[in-house]
């Protein structure tokens, strides 16, 4: 599970790299029919040969289609990047006498119901007879991440593989303006959902939890939730009180390997970062300079403090420019 979601972060970053990627180079060749990703670097991690088509059909499972026995997270792995209004095409078979164990599609609220199969927030999208024929349609027309489980028997069938997620991504858009200097995005969508209208600044300062800086009984999860996306380069800031006759329970900060260490607060592999001093006047700083999840807590109280709110995670994200 651990894996998984480490490997769906590394996914959620890595499409959003692509993207990133796919709209950052100002030799963008001009002309409507010419839907490829703009991308002219030699090093790229990931190119089109052929020009992309303004929406596809995509069979889930493909010759598999939706059933039984199949790890659907290894295919949308493979199959991946989805982009913004694909179309998914659910298949499977209605109830009948042969067919005892019929399947459905459910979205999942958010990554912690799918990573545990947790269907009780669960929103049905197609029921065990909307698969027949030629499928079950679903679009991407969102720019969100979708969770999608086989909701029968109990999550079971989601546990045995039938679940996975995609976050579409955007296509360039050929109204790119050429330039040297032009370093925008590339869109010009009227209703893209996410847009800069002052320039990128290259890095931010970011006070970790706030006017709360870094103390006991603040969820630090939840903070770092609102607060995400973070982006390479950007700066933590840490603060706080160093040990004194006030204050007996001072904090640290260590990274966690892993995210299982993370999940129980084990703090057996942990590297500081700093000590109990460090977080004292303009606070510690930490730059997520690697492209990397980085797990923190605080490291003391033998993992009490970790327990009771003192950690969060973040994986920087690259910056379209
Ligand atoms: C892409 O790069 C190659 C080699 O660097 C160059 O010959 C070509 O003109 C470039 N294409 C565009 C569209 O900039
Ligand atoms: C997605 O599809 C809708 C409806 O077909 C269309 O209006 C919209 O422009 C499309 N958006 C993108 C980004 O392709
Ligand atoms: C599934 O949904 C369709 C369309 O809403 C409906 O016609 C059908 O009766 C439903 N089937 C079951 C088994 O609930
Ligand atoms: C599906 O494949 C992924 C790796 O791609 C693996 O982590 C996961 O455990 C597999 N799931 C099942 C149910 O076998
Ligand atoms: C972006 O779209 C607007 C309105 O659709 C249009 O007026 C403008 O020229 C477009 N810009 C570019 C760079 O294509
Ligand atoms: C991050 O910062 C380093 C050092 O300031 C700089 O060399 C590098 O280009 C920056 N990288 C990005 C992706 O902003
Ligand atoms: C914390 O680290 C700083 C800098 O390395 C050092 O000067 C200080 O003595 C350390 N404080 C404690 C309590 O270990
Ligand atoms: C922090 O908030 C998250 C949800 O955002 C929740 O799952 C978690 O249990 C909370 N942690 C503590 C220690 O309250």
């Amino acid at each position: 599970m651990a894996l998984m979601y480490t490997k769906m972060l590394i996914l959620i970053t890595i499409t959003a790299t692509i993207l990133a990627i796919g709209s950052s180079n100002p030799n963008f060749e001009q002309g409507p029919q010419n839907w490829n990703f703009g991308v002219n670097h030699t090093n790229e991690p990931f190119r089109h040969k052929n020009p992309v088509q303004a929406s596809r059909r995509i069979i889930v499972g493909g010759s598999d289609n939706w059933r039984f026995g199949f790890n659907y997270t290894e295919w949308a792995r493979t199959n991946a990047p989805f982009f913004f209004n694909d179309t998914l095409v659910f298949k499977f078979d209605p109830p009948s006498d042969t067919n005892a164990h019929p399947h459905s599609i459910y979205l999942l609220p958010n990554l912690w119901s799918y990573l545990r199969c947790d269907l009780r927030w669960a929103k049905r999208v197609a029921n065990t007879s909307q698969g027949g024929g030629e499928g079950f349609e679903f679009v991407l027309n969102k720019w969100k991440p979708y969770y999608f489980a086989c909701g029968e028997s109990n999550g079971f069938h989601c546990q045995s593989g039938m679940k996975f997620f995609v976050m579409p991504l955007f296509r360039c858009n050929p109204n790119f303006q050429k330039g040297p200097q032009n370093w925008n995005f590339g869109f010009n969508y009227t209703n893209e959902p996410f847009r800069h209208t002052n320039p990128i600044q290259n890095s931010r300062r970011i006070i970790v939890g706030g006017s709360d800086n870094w103390r006991f009984g603040f969820n630090y999860t939840e903070w770092a939730r609102t607060n995400a996306p973070f982006f390479f380069n950007d700066t933590l800031v840490f603060k706080f009180d160093p040990p004194s006759n006030s204050n007996a329970h001072p904090h640290s900060i260590y990274l966690l390997p892993n995210l299982w260490s993370f999940l129980r607060c084990d703090l057996r592999w942990a590297k500081r970062v700093a000590n109990t001093s460090q977080g004292e006047g303009e606070g510690f700083e930490f730059v997520l300079n690697k492209w990397k999840p980085y797990y923190f807590a605080c490291g003391e109280s033998n993992g009490f403090h970790c327990q009771s709110g003192m950690k969060f995670f973040v994986m920087p994200l690259f910056r379209w420019y």
